[in-house]
C-alpha cells in the first residue's frame, strides 16, 4: 500500500523531471547568454574603437590623458568654456598648476570617420609657424573628440576689438596684429605641404598673448572634419559677414576667399564697426563694411572710417594706405585681390617705426 507513495517519495514523476530539466536548461542559456554580453562589452571597452588614447604632438612637461584633460575641463563644465565655434565648443583646462591647455570639443556627428580624422590630423600636426595655435594633441574616437591647443591669456580679437574703447589704440599694436595674421595665412597658403585654406577667418579664431603677438587657430578643422573641397551638402564653412562672395554663392573655395575674409577682419581691426554693423542698415539691405568704405574713400571722408583716437595718433598716410589694402583684398574680382603673401609684403612696407 505503502509502495507507490514511497516511489513518489524518493524519486520523480516524468512530468516533474521534464519541467526541472527545462528549467536548467533555460537558467543554463541565459547564464550564457550573460556572461557574452559581460564579455563582448569588456572586450569593446579595451580593445574596442572606443579606446582613449590621447595622441600627443608636442611634450608640455605633463602627461596629457583622457582622463587629466576632462577633469581639468570640470567635464567640460560651461563654467571652463571660452570661445564657441561652428564645430564646437573650447575649454580652458588647467592640466597642472600654472600649465593651461585650451581643448577644442569637436561636435557629434560632424565628422565622417574616425580613420579620416587620424590622416588629416597628422597634417595639422605637423604645422608649425610663430603666429598659428600649437595644436599639441588630440583625442578621437566613435564617442568623443577633441583637439588641444597651446591656451593664449590674452583672448581673441572680437574681445579685445569690444573692449578697445576702454583703452588707447596703437596703431603700432593694430599693424602687429595684421601683419602676424598675414604672415599666418601666407605660411597656410603658400609654404605648407599640402596647403592648408583657412575657411572661417574671423576675429573670434585670432588669439592673443599678453603682449598682443597674434596667433590664427581654426586652421584645417573643415578638412579634418571631412568637408571637402568641392563638397556643398553642409554648406559654406564660413561665418556669415566674413565669406566671400563667390564662396557663399558657389561654394567654390580658394585661397582668395582667405583673403576676402581677411580684409573684412582688417576692416574691422581698423574701425569701430562690424562686418554688418546695425548702423549700416539706414543704407539698405545688404550694405556692409566693405561698401562703407569705399563710399568714404570715394567721398573724402577716410578720416571717418578709424576707430576713435588712431586718426588723430597715426600716421595718415600710411593709415589711409592699409584702408585700401584691406579694400582691395573684398573686392569682388578674384584676380584683383592680393594673394596674402602681397599683403605681408605690403604691411611691412607700412611697418610705425619702433621707438
Ligand atoms: C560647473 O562649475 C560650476 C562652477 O565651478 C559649479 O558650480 C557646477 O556645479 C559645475 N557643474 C557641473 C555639472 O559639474
Amino acid at each position: 500500500m505503502g509502495g507507490p507513495t514511497q516511489e513518489s517519495g524518493n524519486g520523480f514523476s516524468p512530468i516533474e523531471i521534464g519541467s526541472i530539466t527545462s528549467a536548467v536548461a533555460i537558467v543554463s542559456v541565459l547564464l550564457a547568454l550573460v556572461v557574452l554580453f559581460l564579455y563582448t562589452r569588456k572586450w569593446n571597452r579595451t580593445q574596442g574603437p572606443t579606446g582613449k588614447e590621447v595622441t600627443v604632438f608636442t611634450n608640455i612637461g605633463v602627461p596629457l590623458t583622457f582622463e587629466n584633460v576632462v577633469l581639468a575641463t570640470g567635464g567640460f563644465n560651461a563654467s571652463n568654456c571660452i570661445g564657441n565655434g561652428g564645430f564646437g565648443a573650447t575649454y580652458k583646462a588647467e592640466i597642472s598648476p600654472g600649465i593651461v591647455v585650451a581643448i577644442k570639443r569637436l561636435s557629434d556627428g560632424r565628422f565622417q570617420g574616425v580613420q579620416q580624422f587620424h590622416a588629416e590630423i597628422k597634417t595639422l600636426g605637423r604645422l608649425r609657424h610663430p603666429n598659428l595655435v600649437t595644436l599639441l594633441g588630440y583625442q578621437a574616437s566613435d564617442t568623443e573628440m577633441f583637439l588641444i591647443y597651446n591656451y593664449l591669456a590674452g583672448g581673441n580679437l572680437e574681445k579685445f576689438i569690444q573692449e578697445r574703447s576702454t583703452r588707447a589704440v596703437d596703431w603700432k599694436v593694430l599693424h602687429k596684429i595684421a601683419l602676424d595674421i598675414a604672415r599666418a595665412l601666407a605660411y597656410l597658403h603658400d609654404q605648407c605641404v599640402p596647403r592648408v585654406l583657412h575657411r572661417d577667418v574671423k576675429p573670434s579664431n585670432i588669439l592673443l598673448d599678453d603682449d598682443f603677438n597674434a596667433y590664427l587657430s581654426g586652421f584645417g578643422l573643415a578638412r579634418l572634419l571631412g568637408t571637402s573641397e568641392t563638397h556643398a551638402t553642409t554648406g559654406v564653412a564660413g561665418t556669415f559677414g566674413y565669406v566671400a562672395p563667390e564662396y557663399a554663392l558657389t561654394c567654390r573655395v580658394s585661397d582668395k576667399a582667405d583673403v576676402y575674409s581677411y580684409g573684412i577682419v582688417l576692416l574691422e581691426l581698423l574701425s569701430d564697426k562690424k562686418a554688418l554693423d546695425p548702423s549700416f542698415s539706414s543704407y539698405g539691405n545688404g550694405f556692409n563694411i566693405v561698401q562703407w568704405s569705399c563710399m568714404l574713400l570715394r567721398q573724402g571722408r577716410a578720416k571717418e572710417f578709424f576707430t576713435a583716437g588712431l586718426w588723430d595718433a597715426g600716421p595718415h598716410d600710411d593709415l589711409v594706405e592699409v584702408l585700401h589694402l584691406a579694400v582691395v583684398c573684398t573686392v569682388d574680382s578674384l584676380s584683383t585681390r592680393p594673394t596674402m603673401r602681397q599683403v605681408v609684403r605690403r604691411l611691412k612696407q607700412l611697418q610705425p617705426p619702433s621707438c
